[in-house]
């Protein structure tokens, strides 16, 4: 990626020569010949770094310091000073300059400052993303969860974890239904036990009961041997059936029994046997409509509705969706040596405001075929995310296939609601995004939104943001 240097000076043979130092070097450099037009430039443009004379004829070098970092906190300033003025330099530092260099310096000693200024940046930055992936974890067995009700379904799980109580998992498709069924198992006292899981919706019904309970040899016609069922298997540890919502009647009333009366028999078997198991349930299905349906037994859903935890879509905890995407970013970056190492801006705000219907693992995937087309690259664009050449963003048009297109890039042919509540959701996926791009500083992105800091608090506040000060404040 090249790196941006603006060079302050009121000199034009100093400017001069340290523009052809940077550009040998494949900076890109740019120059102002006073503080004012120095200062106009960090508007207009972001740069990484910027380096300031301390004198100039008609302004004042600490305030460009000052302002320089107070309208871009990320870019770092390097101030020039003549010899013997160290205090000044100190001072400067004061206002938050990264270092200083004393005039007069060679090429070497310049580059040698610029090019360890840049490496501090980088690894502020990547510091940012650490904090933020750790304080995104909450501590519960490294699944993520900032937004509120997770946060709060984290704490439910983290307790029922330690006892013995069915938990029925609900939410849609890819919303990490077996990542909490297999974080229970983890954090509970079966822990040394097995975890077994039966997909309940993946076999027909008599095999399904087998599966479950086993049968005794000559059971029916090939039960040429006896067969242990998982119930059996699952002895003191945990039995995890998933889309339990699949079951059909009589596997229903079977399953009943065992949750009733903690025991069974295998299939054609008479011996009655003990069933010490914690059951953990999960479903993409309402079961109460199932319920009402007809189609599932209400005493069998009382059962397993002890602990009903109803995990979010990934489109109601906006929150998570950076995290996750750098955590996924990184996982996939580890196996690849020469792999992307970020979002760009745009691709950010898309994640942002992309509904994902199928949840965690759509952008799991997502990420993952983006960071093959982004390879030898350093940052994961839009068309990576759309996964097809003829991406909007690179001029094509949108295509209908396209989820990535038809929602997030076109504007507002997918927008559905009354116009406050589309107001409403716009205004927190833009803050959402405005945040993630200004590393999560509130005073930062308050400025960039035109707000004060305090108005910005109250609309974090009633969408329900948090952000690391939050976080930092509430420890
Ligand atoms: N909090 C999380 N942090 C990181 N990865 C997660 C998290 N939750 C889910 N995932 C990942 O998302 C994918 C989907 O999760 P999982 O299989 O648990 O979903 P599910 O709800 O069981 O989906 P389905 O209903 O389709 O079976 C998995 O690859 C999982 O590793
Ligand atoms: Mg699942």
């Amino acid at each position: 990626m090249t790196r941006s240097v603006l060079i302050i000076d009121d000199e034009p043979l100093m400017r001069l020569s340290m523009l052809d130092a940077l550009r040998a070097e494949g900076y890109q450099a740019q120059e102002a010949s006073n503080g004012e037009d120095g200062l106009k430039k960090t508007r207009v443009s972001r740069y990484d770094v910027v380096v300031t004379d301390l004198k100039m004829p008609g302004s004042d070098g600490l305030q460009v310091v000052r302002m320089c970092k107070e309208c871009s906190p990320e870019t770092e300033v390097i101030v020039m000073t003549a010899h013997g003025s160290v205090d000044t330099a100190v001072q400067a530092m004061k206002f938050g300059a990264h270092d200083y260099i004393t005039k007069p310096f060679s090429v070497d000693e310049f580059l040698l400052t610029v090019r360890r200024a840049i490496e501090v940046q980088d690894l502020r930055q990547e510091n940012t993303v650490l904090r933020q992936a750790l304080e995104g974890q909450f501590n519960f067995d490294g699944i993520v969860g900032k937004n509120e009700q997770m946060r709060q379904i984290l704490d439910k799980v983290k307790l029922v974890a330690t006892t013995d109580t069915t938990v029925l998992v609900l939410g849609e498709s890819g919303t990490g239904k077996e990542v909490i069924a297999n974080a229970i198992h983890r954090n509970s006292p079966r822990c040394d036990r097995a975890f077994i899981k039966v997909s309940c919706a993946a076999l027909p019904e008599t095999l399904l009961e087998t599966e479950l309970f086993g049968h005794e040899k000559g059971a029916f016609t090939g039960a040429v041997k006896q067969r242990l069922g998982r119930f059996e298997l699952a002895h003191k540890g945990t039995l995890f059936l998933d889309e339990i919502g699949e079951v059909s009647p009589v596997v229903q009333v079977k399953l009943l029994r065992v949750l009733q009366e903690r025991r069974f028999e295998r299939v054609g078997g008479g011996e009655t046997i003990e069933s010490d198991v914690r059951l953990v349930c999960a479903t993409q299905k309402d079961l109460k409509k199932e319920v009402e349906a007809g189609r599932f037994r209400e005493d069998l859903f009382y059962r397993l509705n002890v602990m009903p935890v109803t995990l979010p879509p990934l489109r109601e905890r906006k929150e998570d969706v950076l995290i996750l995407a750098n955590q996924f970013l990184r996982q996939s970056a580890r196996r690849a040596p020469r792999a992307a190492k970020k979002f760009s801006a745009s691709a950010q705000e898309l994640l942002l405001r992309y509904s994902f219907p199928g949840n965690i693992r759509e952008l799991e995937n997502t990420i993952e075929r983006a960071m093959v087309l982004a390879r030898e690259r350093e940052e994961i664009r839009i068309a990576d995310l759309c996964g097809h050449t003829n991406c909007p963003s690179l001029g094509g048009a949108v295509q209908s296939e396209c989820g990535f297109c038809q929602e997030g890039l076109s504007s507002s042919a997918s927008v559905r609601g009354t116009l406050a509540d589309v107001r409403e959701r716009c205004e927190k996926e833009y803050i959402l995004s405005v945040l993630a791009r200004e590393g999560w500083s509130r005073s930062v992105a308050a400025k960039s939104l035109g707000l004060s800091r305090k108005a910005l608090w109250e609309k974090c506040k009633r969408y329900d943001i948090a952000t690391p000060d939050d976080v930092e404040s509430s420890v």
